[in-house]
């Protein structure tokens, strides 16, 4: 198995993510494991809310499109407003813009970005954002798949569920995050619990066997193997 997967060392993780919909990260970001990693102090997640930076009495944070294209399009300022006043008070590794446009999310990548300290996500909305935020504002763009959400907030909570997990401490068997499908470019093996037979279902005998070793070159093949089968294109590149 693959183990060069670097670790973070220490300190925890900050993740800024703004939106203008923040109803939409409430329960992906508050249960499980990464409400679990948040309360060990192993990362801290801010949500903020797009409209607290909009002008006007309206709070408006979209507006027509110059060019007439069907759809409203962020606005620059309270984007502006609150990157600036963040970015003021501490150093971003990244300022991340979920787009569909952008470089396709994946393992290694996440690997990456739990090596870092801080970093910004900004959820689009409507039909984009002002093209100005992405060429003074963001640093990188990530998409996590060839298809358009209605917003960013869903790829954002994705992003950063990925993240968390991969943080020291974040999940109660650090070995568990090393063993996950694709962190050694190969498919997770098949996993069962009680009971060894349900109803004429049998778990694979060699699993109750008590030798660890022989179960563990038996979990490898069946990886393997399962790779071959369902996501050939993973080995391409062993
Ligand atoms: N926003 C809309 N669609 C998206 C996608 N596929 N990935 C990231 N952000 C998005």
């Amino acid at each position: 198995m693959d183990t060069k997967r670097q670790i973070r060392k220490k300190g925890s993780m900050r993740i800024d993510i703004i939106s203008c919909v923040p109803q939409l990260l409430e329960s992906p970001l508050n249960y499980s494991i990464v409400k679990r990693a948040k309360d060990k102090g192993i990362v801290s997640i801010f949500i903020h809310d797009l409209r607290d930076y909009a002008s006007g009495k309206h709070k408006k944070t979209d507006d027509y499109s110059y060019g007439g294209n069907a759809g409203m399009v962020m606005m620059v300022e309270p984007v502006y407003k609150i990157i600036k006043k963040l970015t003021r008070q501490r150093k971003y590794d990244e300022i991340i813009y979920m787009s569909p446009d952008g470089e396709l999310f994946d393992q290694p990548m996440a690997n990456k970005m739990s090596l870092m300290r801080n970093i910004i996500i900004l959820c689009g909305h409507y039909k984009g954002i002002d093209q100005r935020i992405r060429d003074h504002l963001i640093t990188k763009e990530i998409s996590i798949g060839n298809y358009v959400l209605s917003g960013g907030e869903i790829a954002a909570a994705a992003v950063t569920d990925t993240i968390v997990r991969l943080l020291p401490g974040a999940l109660s068997d650090e070995t568990s995050a090393l063993s996950d499908s694709f962190q050694n470019s190969l498919l997770s093996p098949p996993i069962y619990t009680r009971p060894a037979d349900f109803k004429g279902w049998k778990v694979p005998e060699i699993l109750l066997c008590g030798d660890h070793d022989k179960i563990a070159q038996w979990l490898d093949a069946q990886a393997i193997d399962r790779t071959k089968r369902l996501r050939p294109e993973l080995l391409d590149d062993k």
